[in-house]
């Protein structure tokens, strides 16, 4: 597990002033490109939760990557959770905030079961409103948020806070 986040750490990017002055990016790109690193990673979240999920959602677009991993090392079928228009419906949507703005995601109102255990799993998270969104649509649908599992948290924007009562799985920082 140490080992795991030591090489992701040292694969992840940090890229200043992308997309705009001021942010620095988490570029993850050479996490995905590493075929063993992204399996062990699944592995990771996935022994996180002890397996103990029916259904792997991942978040459009970099929870795909990674959500697709994990759900593929589980063998649990995977649930796109996708931005406003891309899933043809029913749907179930949520609106979250961003720093400018706001937008939306949605699920297909028959992918998830009532009673379903679920996993969100995105790579970053930050203030906590995709993933909050994320949840959120999972409890629509019927099922339960059985945790949230990340690559990287950036501490102090809040969003393990947001994310309160849930059970959140982040690779890096270590320690959690
Ligand atoms: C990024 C990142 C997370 C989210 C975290 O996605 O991939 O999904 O922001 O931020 P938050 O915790 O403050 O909500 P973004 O929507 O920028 O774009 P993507 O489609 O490239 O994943
Ligand atoms: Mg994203």
């Amino acid at each position: 597990r140490r080992r795991l986040a030591e090489r992701i750490r040292d694969s992840i990017r940090t890229v200043p002033d992308f997309p705009r002055p001021g942010i620095a990016f988490l570029d993850l790109c050479p996490v995905f490109s590493q075929p063993d690193l992204l399996a062990a990673l699944a592995g990771a979240m996935s022994d996180a939760f002890s397996g103990a999920f029916d259904r792997v959602l991942a978040v459009e677009a970099r929870g795909f990557v990674v959500g697709t991993a994990v759900a593929r090392h589980a063998g649990r079928p995977l649930v796109l959770a996708r931005k406003s228009g891309k899933l043809p419906g029913p749907v179930e949507s949520v609106r979250y905030d961003l720093e400018y703005g706001s937008a939306e995601l949605q699920i297909q109102r028959d992918a998830l079961r009532p009673g379903e255990r679920v996993i969100v799993v995105d790579d970053v998270l930050a203030t906590g409103g995709t993933m909050a969104a994320a949840g959120e649509l999972v409890r629509r649908s019927g099922a339960a948020v059985a945790g949230c599992a990340v690559v990287v948290t950036i501490p102090g924007l809040g969003g393990e806070r947001r994310l309160g009562a849930e059970k959140v799985f982040s690779v890096l920082p270590t320690g959690n």
